[in-house]
């Protein structure tokens, strides 16, 4: 046996005042166990690899980092620094940490499964992780190769799971099919997860969320945290992924689909009942969702409406500008799509000039797939000379919209052109107008407004099944246009829009585009941040066609055969103002067929060890086993 241990250990024991620790050495030679354990300790420690931070050495078989906890705790692990030798694109063929993180105790052997593998850069893992259960093990494995990589390091801690807990009520015979039905003898407002949460959830699973309010209640559900599997594919195509339906079943119409990533994402129900769908068949599971929900009342909203309405002595739904109150600084109004679908705004006093050193808030509130649209019919406002080209200091309309829980501006709008128009990314819009100056030439704007379901898109027939999707049949007409939504204004933030072609037999499909301005740079992919148009003869992706973003000239594109799809999709950053494209069905088709290729899935090398379930004690010592 290496006698050379009881020099090594130093080098990873860590001094842990209260954490009880294990050093041992398992069956297999060269397989050493450190022991974390929240027995006499909830304090936040350390840990890290052999001689961190100078370069580990190679030819560690396996060392086991367990973390145990309570019974009613999970572990949490924070790398603080990672950099472990990867060779090429498999871990497996380097050095690596393996990550066991569902485990019902820490004895593990060589048919336990592990979660993932990690190796390479603090970019190439997620920087904290969480177990499932009470207990957590890293494996660590260097292989021969001397390397001058330094390893790990970082913290852990026991938090209590019970925070978790998914209110409502499991129903009976199943995994995570949960109910929450309003009543008067329970809150109002509640907190529901994926399973496992914050752990990450299981592969193949399918839970429902189904939300009842009673009567004049509507339901409120806040997305605080959504991390899905990752990659940079199109909702359609996802294994892993939430439908939220405005209704009782998945036979209403969708209001959203989330995939992948987003934080603090609202959602309003139509009616007393909302839905949720939460499916997972990929076979990388990201760590879920945390969300909260509440039941409101309708009259609630609508009071706090009349307030306004009635401190303030508007007209509403306002057919006249906002009266300025007395102080002549406030004239904020709410507008709800429960009062009206459609009407006008205008600054105060339009069409006479609008007072000085006025702020105007006109909040529109939509519900289910409502987006609220803007659109400007008259647009005068005073204009200082030789300032900057901006609406800095200026006398200025300003859009703001949700995005990550804050209110962030997405457009500003001065002087005296009539703005594009403008349409919120959920639910809520605010517009903000500010005048410092004023003048008596100056009249002010008029505008209407819209809570649409169509995202402003009235060409084709809108299919329930998805937030924005569209289909534009050959025998409805064989010629037409289809634009970007929101066209000609910008389009909305977090919008994913699809747009099938269905041709007859022997029929194509050919579009034009003479417009495009989509935010991103080539290949138009997730890591550059960029927005895309996709094309493809299937649903899914199409190798053939590659991605479009930025700003074009006019340009063509042709379907293989009669169904086509074109997919639209903005993150939560910077935006353009679409495209709009004609579309033509055409006869003659090529009688060639294209095979789509299918992707092996990546199986991982099974490497098979045999390691020795470690059994805890509870005493508070350092033990070798020799
Ligand atoms: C580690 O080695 C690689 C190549 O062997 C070298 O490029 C890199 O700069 C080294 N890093 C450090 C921190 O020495
Ligand atoms: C506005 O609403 C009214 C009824 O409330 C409707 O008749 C009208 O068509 C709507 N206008 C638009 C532009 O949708
Ligand atoms: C708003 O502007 C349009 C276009 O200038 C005009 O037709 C309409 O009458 C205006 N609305 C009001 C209430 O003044
Ligand atoms: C067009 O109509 C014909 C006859 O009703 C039908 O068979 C065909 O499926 C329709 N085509 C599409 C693309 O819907
Ligand atoms: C989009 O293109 C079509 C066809 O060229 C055109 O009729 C339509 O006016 C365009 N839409 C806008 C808003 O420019």
């Amino acid at each position: 046996m290496r006698e050379d241990n009881v020099m090594e250990l130093p080098f990873f024991l860590l001094v842990l005042e209260i954490t009880f620790i294990v050093v041992g050495k398992a069956v297999h030679p060269g397989c050493e166990c450190l022991i974390f354990s929240s027995t006499y300790s909830k304090e936040k420690a350390v840990f890290k690899s052999p001689d961190y931070p100078t370069p580990y050495s190679p030819n560690i078989d396996c060392l086991l980092y367990s973390f145990v906890s309570g019974p009613d705790e999970i572990i949490e692990i924070t790398f603080e620094d990672f950099n472990v030798y990867r060779d090429k694109s498999d871990c497996l063929r380097g050095d690596y940490v393996k990550v066991f993180i569902h485990l019902d105790s820490a004895g593990i052997n060589e048919y336990t499964p592990w979660e993932t593998v990690y190796c390479g850069r603090m970019v190439d893992i997620p920087s904290v992780i969480y177990s499932s259960g009470p207990a957590l093990v890293l494996e660590f494995h260097s292989g021969p190769r001397v390397t001058n990589t330094t390893g790990f390091t970082g913290h852990f801690k026991f938090i209590d799971k019970r925070v978790f807990h998914t209110e409502g009520v499991l129903l009976p015979n199943t995994m995570c099919d949960y109910q929450f039905q309003s009543s008067p003898e329970e809150s109002a407002y509640g907190k529901f997860y994926s399973p496992r949460y914050p752990s990450s959830y299981p592969k193949n699973s399918r839970c429902s969320y189904r939300f009842r309010a009673r009567y004049k209640e509507r339901i409120r559900v806040v997305f605080e945290e959504v991390l899905l599997q990752k990659g940079d594919i199109s909702c359609l195509n996802r294994a892993d992924i939430i439908r939220i339906y405005d209704g009782k079943s998945t036979s209403d119409a969708v209001i959203r689909v989330l995939c992948n990533e987003g934080n603090e994402l609202e959602v309003l129900s139509t009616g007393s009942e909302l839905f949720i769908e939460f499916v997972a068949n990929s076979n990388s599971p990201g760590q879920g969702f945390k969300a909260r929900y509440q039941f409101q009342s309708m009259e609630e909203t609508n009071t706090i409406d009349n307030s306004k309405y009635n401190r303030l002595g508007f007209l509403f739904p306002t057919e006249v500008g906002p009266s300025v109150s007395e102080t002549r600084s406030s004239c904020d109004i709410i507008i709800n799509s429960d009062t009206s679908k459609n009407g006008t705004i205008m600054s105060p006093m339009y069409p006479s000039p609008y007072p000085s050193k006025t702020t105007c808030r006109y909040e529109f509130q939509g519900r289910g797939k409502e987006r609220v649209q803007v659109v400007f019919h008259d647009f005068n406002l005073y204009h200082v000379q030789d300032h900057s080209k901006d609406c800095e200091n200026q006398d200025s309309l300003n859009a703001f919209v949700h995005i990550d829980g804050r209110m962030e501006k997405i457009d500003s709008f001065c002087g005296s052109t009539l703005p594009k128009p403008v349409m919120s990314n959920g639910p809520r819009l605010k517009l903000e107008f500010q005048s410092l100056y004023a003048s008596r030439y100056s009249r002010g704007f008029n505008a209407t407004y819209i809570f649409t379901d169509n995202f402003g898109i009235k060409t084709g027939t809108q299919v329930p099944d998805y937030p924005c999707a569209f289909e534009l049949n050959s025998n409805v007409s064989k010629v037409g246009y289809f634009h970007s939504p929101n066209f000609p204004g910008v389009y909305p933030r977090d919008t994913e829009c699809h747009y099938f072609f269905h041709g007859n037999p022997k029929e194509k499909v050919h579009l034009h585009f003479n417009y495009f301005d989509v935010e991103g740079v080539l290949p138009c992919e997730a890591i550059s941040a960029s927005d895309y148009v996709e094309f493809s003869n299937f649903i899914p992706r199409d190798r053939k066609y590659q991605r479009h973003c930025g700003q074009l000239k006019e340009f063509d594109i042709e379907s293989d055969r009669k169904f086509f799809r074109v997919t639209f999709r903005s993150n939560d950053r910077l935006d353009g103002t679409g495209f709009n494209a004609t579309y033509h069905f055409l006869n003659q088709v090529d009688m060639y067929t294209v095979i789509p290729k299918i992707n092996g899935s990546k199986g991982c090398l099974a490497h098979s060890y045999l390691l020795l379930s470690m059994v805890l004690s509870t005493f508070l010592l350092m033990v070798r086993v020799p």
